[in-house]
């Protein structure tokens, strides 16, 4: 929301009136592109969190290492992956690999 990381789940409606609003919907064809070529795609909740913390990510470290994107993701909570195929897929994004 207006260029910052936030959890939807704790925002009201009201607070979001008037702000830029980017969704995984809305995030750069490249880092959903490596997601979906990686594989990287966990629940409905999951994977737009992680698209949208991936790009995040990437507009401040272009080209990240491993625990940059594991650190950039730590927000996004999932007991049902272990990180693997995402990892890969936001440092392809990043052109980090
Ligand atoms: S895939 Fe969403 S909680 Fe694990």
């Amino acid at each position: 929301m207006d260029g910052e990381i936030a959890c939807a789940c704790l925002l009201l409606a009201a607070q979001a009136d008037g702000s830029v609003i980017e969704t995984a919907a809305t995030a750069p064809e490249n880092v959903r592109a490596a997601f979906i070529r990686h594989g990287a795609i966990q629940c409905g909740f999951c994977t737009p969190g992680m698209v949208v913390a991936a790009s995040d990510l990437l507009r401040r470290v272009p080209s990240p290492s491993e625990d940059d994107v594991r650190e950039g993701l730590s927000g996004n909570l999932c007991r049902c992956t272990g990180y693997q195929k995402i990892v890969a897929a936001v440092r392809d994004a990043g052109d980090g690999l």
